[in-house]
């Protein structure tokens, strides 16, 4: 793998993803990484990369909807390996306006299948990020394993569950080199402060309400974002063609008790406030439309057979998270005020 086109790059899990190639592990190759720069998109995140790996890495402002520009991208790169992470990627706005979803999730996945399969002669790898909220939702036991049937309940979902089986799709019907992971839900560095463990820490710090959905009493299984990184690079390296992975951590925990563990991090790192605890700040709110109750992940496959692991536990995690963001409120304040925006249109236009 020596031209790898990794989309979405300027997102949390793409950023960590190209840091973690080129700085911590084994990849001798070249990034290029193409991201249309939404909301979500923030290149100056990788700021340093480009500049201390100029051979290494580049970056392409594009849309994955945009079959013109991708071509051009194929044309100029000799691209040999394909990681896809593009995506909208957050459930609540997904409920709101779900057209993004299928634009990007559907149509955008199915433009760089087309662009890999006119290009099979030299693709040596189309791996395809997806998630565990394809599988559906679990009552109080069991788990999804790689054989759970798809059951997506929110726009989001569906729109990842599609792109699923079109990658599927492109093995089996035009022999591309496929492998797909299902990850839990990530956290970590980077993460854009509307998703749950950000916005938690962040609101904490600042006195704000804790706003949680419902009874709180939804499960999520939680995953640190460089363990995932390390998962996604193993995979790719030797993961079997045409095969999926599922990617856990081996960390369930009800949101009441997460947004609970972290009030009492925050209390703990910066002191408590005159008025006693943050958990006083926890408001239960209006539920999440179709908010699935439980994910649980059955990672044995690449336990087993590719002898990945989880390095970090929910507390190292969440308490090396929390000292990120204590170290990058500048970042915080940019990303929340949209001046990166600013940013990307005096460099990208
Ligand atoms: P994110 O929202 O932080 O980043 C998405 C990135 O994709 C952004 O940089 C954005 O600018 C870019 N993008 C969006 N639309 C685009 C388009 N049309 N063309 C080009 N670029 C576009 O998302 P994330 O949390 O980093 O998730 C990355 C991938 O991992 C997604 O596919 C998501 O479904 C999957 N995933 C996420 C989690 C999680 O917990 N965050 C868990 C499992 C799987
Ligand atoms: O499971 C993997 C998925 O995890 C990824 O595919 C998605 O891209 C990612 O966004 C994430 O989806 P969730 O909906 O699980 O993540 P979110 O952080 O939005 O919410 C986590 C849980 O916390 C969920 O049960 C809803 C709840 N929640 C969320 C927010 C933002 C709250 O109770 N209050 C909140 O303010």
């Amino acid at each position: 793998m020596k031209q790898m086109l990794v989309t979405g790059g300027c997102g949390f899990i793409g950023t960590n993803f190209i840091r973690y190639l080129l700085e911590d592990s084994d990849f001798q190759g070249r990034i290029i990484n193409v991201d249309s720069l939404t909301y979500a998109g923030n290149p100056e995140n990788l700021a340093d990369i480009q500049e201390r790996f100029p051979e290494r890495y580049c970056f392409v402002k594009a849309d994955i909807c945009d079959l013109e520009a991708l071509e051009t991208v194929f044309e100029r790169h000799a691209i040999d390996t394909v990681c896809h992470f593009a995506a909208e990627s957050h459930v609540d706005r997904s409920i709101v306006r779900p057209d993004a979803f299928i634009r990007t999730n559907i149509v955008g996945t199915f433009n760089l299948l087309q662009m890999a399969k006119k290009h099979k002669d030299r693709i040596l790898l189309f791996h395809h990020i997806s998630t565990d909220e394809v599988f559906g939702s679990l009552g109080k036991n069991g788990v999804f394993t790689e054989e759970t049937p798809y059951r997506p309940n929110s726009p989001y979902s569906a729109s990842k569950a599609a792109s699923d089986h079109l990658v599927r799709a492109y093995h089996k019907t035009y022999g591309l080199p496929i492998t797909v992971s299902n990850c839990s839900n990530n956290y970590g560095p980077y993460q854009f402060p509307e998703k749950l463990v950000p916005l938690m820490i962040l609101n904490a710090l600042e006195g704000k309400p804790l706003p949680v959905y419902g009874d709180g009493k939804n499960v999520r299984d939680w995953l640190y974002v460089k363990d995932h990184c390390r998962a996604i690079w193993l995979i790719m390296k030797k993961g079997k063609r045409g095969e999926t992975y599922n990617i856990g951590g081996n960390s369930e925990v009800e949101n009441i008790r997460m947004v609970e563990m972290i009030c009492d991090l925050v209390d703990e790192r910066v002191g408590k406030p005159e008025t006693g605890s943050r958990r006083a700040l926890i408001t239960f709110v209006k539920d999440r439309p179709g908010h699935d109750r439980r994910y649980a992940i059955d990672f044995t496959k690449l336990k087993e057979t590719l002898h990945w692991y989880p390095e970090e536990s929910l507390s190292t995690g969440i308490r090396k998270t929390l000292q990120w963001y204590l170290e990058h409120r500048e970042w915080v304040n940019r990303v929340r005020s949209g001046e990166y925006q600013a940013w990307i249109r005096e460099h990208y236009g």
